[in-house]
C-alpha cells in the first residue's frame, strides 16, 4: 500500500488511503477537499464524527470480562467503528466509504499505556527538572516510537497545568511552577513525540490545578494571571510545536466550564493564537453538548452517546449545521496527519532496548541533589556496604497513578537493584529485614486499582535505635528512601504525605544518630512526585537526592548518580516551601466547601511560586531553579548588547567548569521590571540554557535573545501585553535566589507588543494580592 502523500494541509495530492483506492465517484478524504468530503456526509455520520466512539472494546478485553462504561449501541456508525488496537482509550469515528480513518489514542505523559509492553519514562517533572529540551526532545521520540510501531496515532500527551500548589494530585504529571519552564519543555515533548508521525494532546487546559472536584470546580483567576500564568505555558506550546490536538479541562474558568467556554476555545485559542489542531474534550466532561460544538469544541471524548442531542439540535435549528461543519473541518484536517490514514504499516517491535536507555538517562539528569555535605557523594568505594533502609528502596515508585501509570511498563529496577547491578555491596541484615517486612505487611491488591497504578504499599518499618546501631557497625553508608504515589481524582494531604509521617522522620533520625555515632554517612532519596517539607529533618542526613519518579529503570538512574557515573545537573523546577503554610495558595485551595470544592479563587493572582516568594521576601527551603553538581561553577563575562532596549537586546555569558570532574550547568536568565505602573514580581524567568558537558577547566559561552515580548506584562483593562518603560535589570543565575551576575538596561518609551481579545473576565471581584512592599 502506498502512504497518502499530503500530511497536513489537505492539499490536493494522488492518493491512496489505507482502504485502498477508491472505484466509486464518492469524495476522498486526502484527494477531494475537505468541504467536499463534509458535503458528502450525513446528518449522522457528522454528528458521529465530532464524539468519539466510545470506549470501544476490542476482542482481547472482552475475552477478559472487563466491564467497561462507555459502550456504543449495537449496530451504531461508532460500533461500526474498527478496534485496531486493543486497549486504546478512545477513537474517533471511521467513515470507510469517504475515506475518513480513525485516530486511536492512548494515554500518556510517562509513555504510552495500553495492552502492550512499553516503557514508563521518567514523570514530568523529572522531565523538566532537566531543563534540557534536547533530551526531553529525545524522550518524545522515544515514546513516540512506541506510540507509532504499535499502530496507534496518538498520545495523550503532554499534561502542561501550572503546579500551583504542592498538594495538587497531578502535578507529577506537569512540569512546573513556572509557565516558561512548561512551555519550552512542553513544546520540547510535542515535537519529539510528533517527529514520529503521530499525534499529541497538549492538556488539561486551562487551569486544572487541582483534583478536587475537578469536574466542577469553577477557578476564578484575574485576566492577568490567566494570560501571564496559566494560559502562557500553553500558548508557547501551541505556537511553538503545533500539536495535533489541545484537550479541554473538567473544570470551569471564570463560570464556564472549559469545554463549553467559547473565550476559552475560539476567541484566544483559534483567534488569538491562530491554532490550528483539534481542540477535544477531557474525558466525559461537560453538560451540554449543543453548547460544546457553539464554543469551538471540536470533538467530545469519549463518546459514543452525545450524537443523538446533536441531530436533534441540528434538526431543531438550535445548532446551525455550518458550526458542526466548522469542527468537523479541524478533524479531517488533522486526521490526515495520522498513521492510519497515511496507512503506516507497523512493526509492533518499538525499539524498547533503546526507549529503556534513554528513559534512564534522562531519569538520572533529572534527579535533584539538595544537599551534600562534605562531598558525601559521590559513593566511590564500591567494597564497603551501603544499608538500604525506607521501603522505597525496595520497592521503587516508578511513576504515578491514574491515567498518568504506565500499566504494561518493563520490569522495575528498584533502587536495591540498580545499586547491585552497579557493583555496590549491599547490607545484608537490614536487606533481610525489609524484605520480610514488605513481604508480610504489604496489603492484597484489587486488580483494577492496580490497572491505574494505585498499587497498595506495606506502610513503612520503623527502626529502632538498637537496629540502627548494629547496621551502622556492619554498613559504611546509609541510604534512606522516602517514598509518596499520588495521581488523578486526589489531591495529596498535608498530614503523611506534603508533611513526613512521624514513622519516617523518626526513621531519619535514629538512622542519622547511628551512623554519625559511627563517624559514618547518611544519604535520603527522595522517591516522590512532588514538593514536600523538608525543613524538619534536612539537617540530620549529610546528602539528600530528589530522585523523583524515574520510570521503571528508577534503581540504575539512581545507582548513575550515587556513583557519580552521571555528575547530578538537575535543578528545581518548583520552589520547595518551609512549611506548607507559606505556600501563597494555602488560604485558598482547594477552594470552598474545602470538602468538596465548588469555586476556588485564585487570590494570590501572578503571585506563584518563586514569583511569590520572591517579592515577598519568604524564605523557602530550596529556591526554584535549585540543585547542586559534583563540580564547581563560575560565571563570568555578562555582555548586554546595549544598554538601551530597541527592539532586542543579546545577552551573553560565560560559564565555565572550576571543579575537578565533568559537569553541566543549567544558566537561568530572570528580569527584574520597572514597577512604576504596574505590579511586579521581584524577577521572572525569560530565558534558560543548559550547557554542554564541561571539563574540568572548559568554558562555554551562553547567549540569549531579548525581544518585547520577554519585557511585557498584561494590562486586563487594555487586554494588551505591553512593555513598560524604565529600567530592567538582567540577572544571571544558578537559580532563582543564587543570582551570579547582573547589568541594568534601559527602555525609554512604552512599547505595545500586543494587542488580544477582551476575554476569561470574571464575574466577581478577586482580592487578589498586591505587592505594595
Ligand atoms: C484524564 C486525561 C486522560 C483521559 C483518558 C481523563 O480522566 O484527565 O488526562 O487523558 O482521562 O484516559
Amino acid at each position: 500500500m502506498i502512504a497518502g502523500l499530503c500530511l497536513l494541509t489537505g492539499n490536493l495530492v494522488p492518493f491512496e488511503n489505507m482502504y485502498g483506492q477508491d472505484a466509486s465517484n464518492l469524495s476522498q478524504l486526502g484527494k477531494s477537499t475537505i468541504e467536499d468530503v463534509i458535503a458528502s456526509m450525513t446528518l449522522e455520520e457528522k454528528a458521529a464524527l465530532v464524539v468519539g466512539t466510545g470506549l470501544k472494546m476490542g476482542e482481547k478485553e472482552k475475552n477478559m470480562g472487563f466491564q467497561i462504561p462507555n459502550q456504543p449501541i449495537p449496530g451504531s456508525l461508532a460500533d461500526k467503528t474498527k478496534v485496531y488496537v486493543s486497549g486504546a482509550v478512545g477513537r474517533t469515528l471511521e467513515i470507510q466509504r469517504l475515506g475518513v480513518t480513525t485516530i486511536e489514542m492512548v494515554d500518556g505523559p510517562a509513555g504510552p499505556s495500553f495492552g502492550s509492553r512499553t516503557t514508563a519514562y521518567p514523570i514530568a517533572i523529572n522531565l523538566s527538572s532537566t531543563w534540557d529540551v534536547d533530551l526531553v526532545c529525545e524522550i518524545g521520540k522515544c515514546m513516540g516510537n512506541e506510540v507509532l510501531e504499535y499502530g496507534l496515532d496518538l498520545l495523550l500527551a503532554p499534561g502542561m497545568n501550572i503546579h500551583r500548589n504542592p498538594l495538587g494530585g497531578r502535578n507529577f504529571e506537569y512540569y512546573s511552577e513556572d509557565p516558561l519552564l512548561s512551555g519550552k519543555i512542553g513544546a520540547a515533548m510535542v515535537t519529539g513525540i510528533q517527529s514520529q508521525g503521530v499525534g499529541t494532546s497538549v492538556k488539561h487546559f486551562v487551569a486544572n490545578n487541582q483534583e478536587s472536584n475537578r469536574i466542577a470546580v469553577d477557578a476564578v483567576i484575574s485576566e492577568r494571571a490567566l494570560r501571564e500564568i496559566y494560559l502562557k505555558g500553553f500558548e508557547i506550546a501551541l505556537k511553538e510545536s503545533d500539536p495535533w490536538t489541545l484537550m479541554a479541562s473538567y473544570n470551569s474558568v471564570n463560570g464556564v466550564t472549559a469545554t463549553e467556554n467559547y473565550d476559552l476555545l475560539t476567541t484566544i485559542v483559534r483567534n488569538d493564537w491562530g491554532y490550528e489542531g483539534i481542540i477535544m474534550s477531557d474525558w466525559d466532561t461537560g453538560k451540554d453538548p449543543v453548547e460544546q460544538m457553539k464554543a469551538g469544541l471540536n470533538l467530545i471524548m469519549p463518546g459514543p452517546y452525545q450524537d443523538t442531542v446533536i441531530i436533534q439540535a441540528v434538526k431543531s435549528g438550535k445548532l446551525q449545521e455550518e458550526v458542526l461543519d466548522k469542527n468537523i473541518a479541524w478533524i479531517l484536517k488533522n486526521t490526515m496527519r495520522s498513521p492510519k490514514f497515511r496507512g503506516y504499516n507497523y512493526s509492533n517491535k518499538p525499539d524498547l532496548d533503546n526507549n529503556a536507555k534513554i528513559a534512564r538517562n534522562a531519569g538520572a539528569e533529572g534527579m535533584v541533589l539538595l544537599k551534600n555535605d562534605v562531598n558525601t557523594l559521590p559513593l566511590k568505594d564500591k567494597d564497603k556496604d551501603i544499608a538500604l533502609f525506607g521501603n522505597g528502596s525496595y520497592v521503587t515508585n516508578v511513576g504515578g497513578s491514574g491515567s498518568g501509570f504506565v500499566m504494561r511498563a518493563g520490569p522495575t529496577v528498584n533502587i536495591i537493584d540498580g545499586l547491585i547491578n552497579s557493583g555496590y555491596s549491599i547490607e545484608n541484615v537490614s536487606k533481610q529485614a525489609y524484605t520480610n517486612f514488605i513481604q508480610e505487611n504489604t496489603p492484597k491488591q484489587n486488580m483494577m486499582d492496580a490497572i491505574r497504578g494505585r498499587i497498595k504499599r506495606a506502610a513503612e518499618m520503623p527502626v529502632t535505635k538498637e537496629f540502627a546501631e548494629m547496621i551502622a557497625d556492619n554498613a559504611e553508608v546509609a541510604l534512606i528512601t522516602i517514598r509518596r504515589n499520588s495521581g488523578e481524582t486526589e489531591d495529596r494531604k498535608i498530614e503523611r504525605d506534603f508533611n513526613l509521617t512521624e514513622t519516617e522522620v523518626g526513621n531519619i533520625e535514629t538512622i542519622t544518630k547511628a551512623f554519625h555515632a559511627k563517624a559514618k554517612r547518611v544519604v535520603v532519596v527522595l522517591n516522590v512526585g512532588g514538593v514536600i517539607e523538608t525543613t524538619s529533618w534536612k539537617d540530620m542526613p549529610d546528602a539528600i537526592l530528589i530522585a523523583w519518579q524515574p520510570g521503571q529503570e528508577a534503581g540504575n538512574a539512581v545507582a548513575d548518580i550515587i556513583s557519580g557515573r552521571i555528575n547530578p545537573s538537575g535543578k528545581l523546577p518548583a520552589s520547595f516551601p518551609v512549611k506548607y503554610e507559606d505556600v501563597p495558595s494555602a488560604r485558598n485551595f482547594p477552594g470552598s466547601p474545602a470538602y468538596k470544592p465548588e469555586e476556588v479563587v485564585y487570590e494570590e493572582g501572578i503571585y506563584v511560586g518563586y514569583r511569590y516568594y520572591n517579592t515577598y521576601n519568604v524564605e523557602t527551603a530550596y529556591p526554584f531553579g535549585y540543585g547542586l553538581s559534583y563540580t564547581e561553577f563560575n560565571y563570568s563575562g555578562l555582555k548586554l548588547s546595549s544598554p538601551k532596549f530597541k527592539n532586542q537586546i543579546e545577552v551573553s555569558i560565560k560559564v565555565s567548569n572550576n571543579g575537578k570532574v565533568a559537569g553541566q550547568e543549567v544558566v537561568q536568565l530572570y528580569i527584574s521590571a520597572p514597577k512604576n505602573k504596574l505590579d511586579k514580581p521581584a524577577e521572572e524567568l525569560k530565558g534558560f540554557a543548559k550547557t554542554k558537558l564541561l571539563q574540568p577547566g572548559e568554558s562555554q559561552t551562553i547567549s540569549f535573545n531579548i525581544d518585547g515580548n520577554k519585557l511585557a506584562s498584561f494590562y486586563s483593562e487594555k487586554s494588551a501585553w505591553i512593555a513598560d518603560a524604565g529600567e530592567y535589570t538582567v540577572k544571571i543565575g544558578a537559580s532563582c535566589e543564587d543570582i551570579r551576575l547582573s547589568q541594568k538596561f534601559n527602555l525609554k518609551n512604552d512599547i505595545l507588543i500586543e494587542a488580544v481579545s477582551k476575554s476569561l473576565v470574571p464575574k466577581v471581584e478577586i482580592n487578589e494580592m498586591k505587592n505594595e512592599l
